[in-house]
């Protein structure tokens, strides 16, 4: 059985979860611009999950450790879906603060992962090529790592997987009053469109909150 999952994301006014930009660069679409009460949300929605899951450019861009702020209560498990094993064994999220998985697929080069497995990470084997498997990799997280409680925080890559699989049960953005621009900024669902071809996945306003200027939104699935 998979975990109750859900994604949470900031968004600029204009769609964006992160402009193009090098890695290292901080992202505006982050605590740089976002205001302290939002960031105290988002450090208590970390709390009170088991895991936190990213894909593989959230690692390389921005070489997030995914903690809660110091000396606030007990890390949930990092998840990092790295289908090739290709995060950099120096990856801060690899640190002692908490458990880390890392979920790659059979065709991960075995020196990598070992790489990774001798920096303390502990690995999934889900799926072929470079995209992980999610389905067993969320009945596994469950299963065998505890996880009943998951929070997906990006990037646009790995929520558009997950919505076209369905495993969302909630959506969860935080609308940002500032705007970034850019055609080549990165949105919440980035690579392909769920249009033409595939159906369009809609949602039901659950909850919404407004703190200041930003406004809190929660959407479930419709049936
Ligand atoms: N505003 C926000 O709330 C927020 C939050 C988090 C992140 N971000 C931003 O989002 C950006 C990263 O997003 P992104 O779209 O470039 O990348 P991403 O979603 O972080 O990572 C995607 C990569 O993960 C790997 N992957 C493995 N299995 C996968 C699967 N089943 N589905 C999807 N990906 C899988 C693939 O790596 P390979 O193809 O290389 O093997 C894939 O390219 C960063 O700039 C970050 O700052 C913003």
């Amino acid at each position: 059985m998979k975990p109750f999952t859900f994604m949470l994301v900031a968004v600029s006014l204009d769609g964006k979860i992160s402009p193009k930009r090098r890695p290292g660069q901080p992202n505006p679409v982050g605590p740089v611009y976002i205001n302290e009460e939002i960031m105290d949300l988002h450090n208590s929605q970390r709390a009170g999950v088991d895991g936190i899951m990213v894909g593989l450019n959230c690692i390389l861009m921005d070489d997030s450790r995914l903690t809660l702020r110091e000396g606030e209560g007990r890390n949930p498990t990092r998840v990092v879906l790295d289908g090739l094993a290709e995060m950099p064994p120096t990856a801060r999220i690899l640190g002692s603060e908490a458990p880390t998985v890392v979920a790659v697929t059979r065709d991960a080069p075995p020196r990598r992962v070992r790489a990774l497995e001798e920096r303390g990470a502990r690995i999934i084997v889900s799926g072929k090529g470079r995209f992980v498997d999610l389905p067993p990799l969320m009945d596994e997280l469950n299963r065998a790592h505890g996880i009943k409680k998951l929070m997906v925080e990006g990037g646009g890559t790995v929520h558009r997987s997950m919505i076209a699989q369905d495993l969302y049960d909630e959506l969860h953005l935080i609308i940002c009053p500032f705007v970034i621009g850019g055609s080549g900024s990165i949105t919440p669902a980035g690579r392909a469109s769920f249009w033409p071809k595939g159906r369009i996945p809609f949602y039901s306003l659950a909850q919404n909150r407004q703190i200041g200027d930003y406004i809190y939104l929660v959407y479930k699935p419709k049936e």
